[in-house]
């Protein structure tokens, strides 16, 4: 049996990917704050699980308790194959730095940074301990790669994201465990975070008037296209290179 878990799933991305696994027969652990009664509905067509884990991510106590129930509900379940994909994440805040709040910048690293690097590491940990064969997947960004005016959070997240796959990896070579860890960018899709970026201000957001124009030009990608590459890229498990960060943009 093969379980997938994966954050984010209420909408976008994480849900066009649960969608995905759900249609292929692999079971789906989702976490998220809100419910997402189209998934219920997908399991129970394709006669696979799907269970949902409610939790506030950017809560390290709500996450510590997801986890214990995530690895008693796996443990039951005894996979040959976990697949963690770490999606949920937030743009906010867009604004020049002098202007960012601390609480607010706390609450970005801690749900785009901290919760999946402890999830990344206790699922790893209870793969390797169990002989389960572990891949985990790390969504990130182009802006992990290039400076943007106005998303000093989220350019430095998601390149600490990326180092932090490349880590991991590195750690998983040398310990010879043949567990394997990647990221994923998805290039721009058509979700909620985009909403998010049009809503900015141009003196927040220098670039908001290029990203409007994605929405017009309809250049914003679909997720269940991006998440098809994702699935393809992981259904050839011997040919995934650990560490490395894929791109969609390779795949078009
Ligand atoms: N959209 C793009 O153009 C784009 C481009 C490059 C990279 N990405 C990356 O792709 C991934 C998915 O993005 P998306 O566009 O699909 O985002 P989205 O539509 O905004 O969805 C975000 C998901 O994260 C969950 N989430 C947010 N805050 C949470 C919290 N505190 N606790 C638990 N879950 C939380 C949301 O669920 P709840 O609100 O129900 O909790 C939702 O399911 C992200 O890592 C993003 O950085 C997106």
């Amino acid at each position: 049996m093969k379980i997938a878990l994966i954050t984010g799933v209420s909408k976008g991305l994480g849900e066009a990917l649960a969608k995905l696994f759900l249609e292929s027969g692999i079971h789906v652990l989702g976490i998220s704050r809100n419910s997402n009664g189209r998934l219920v509905k997908i399991a129970t067509k394709n006669n696979v699980n799907y269970e949902h884990y409610p939790c506030d991510l950017s809560n390290i106590s709500e996450l510590e308790n997801v986890i214990e129930k995530i690895q008693e509900d796996v443990n039951r379940l005894n996979p040959s194959l976990f697949y963690l994909i770490n999606n949920a994440a937030v743009i906010d805040p867009i604004h020049q730095v002098t202007q960012i709040e601390n609480d607010r910048l706390a609450y970005h690293f801690q749900l785009n940074v901290v919760a999946p690097m402890i999830l990344m590491n206790q699922m790893l940990n209870y793969s390797s301990s169990s002989n389960t064969t572990f891949i985990g997947v790390n969504i990130t960004s182009g802006a992990a790669e290039r400076p943007v005016y106005g998303w000093s959070a989220y350019c430095s997240s998601k390149a600490s994201i990326n180092m932090y796959t490349k880590t991991v990896a590195l750690e998983q070579v040398n310990l010879k465990t043949g567990q394997k860890i990647i990221a994923f960018n998805p290039g721009i899709m058509d979700t909620t975070m985009q909403q998010t970026i049009r809503s900015s201000s141009k003196e927040s957001f220098i670039e908001i008037d290029k990203f409007k124009g994605y929405k017009e030009n309809k250049q914003l990608r679909d997720t269940d296209m991006v998440a098809g590459i994702l699935i393809d890229i992981l259904n050839d498990e011997a040919s995934i290179e650990n560490g490395k960060i894929y791109d969609v943009n390779e795949y078009f």
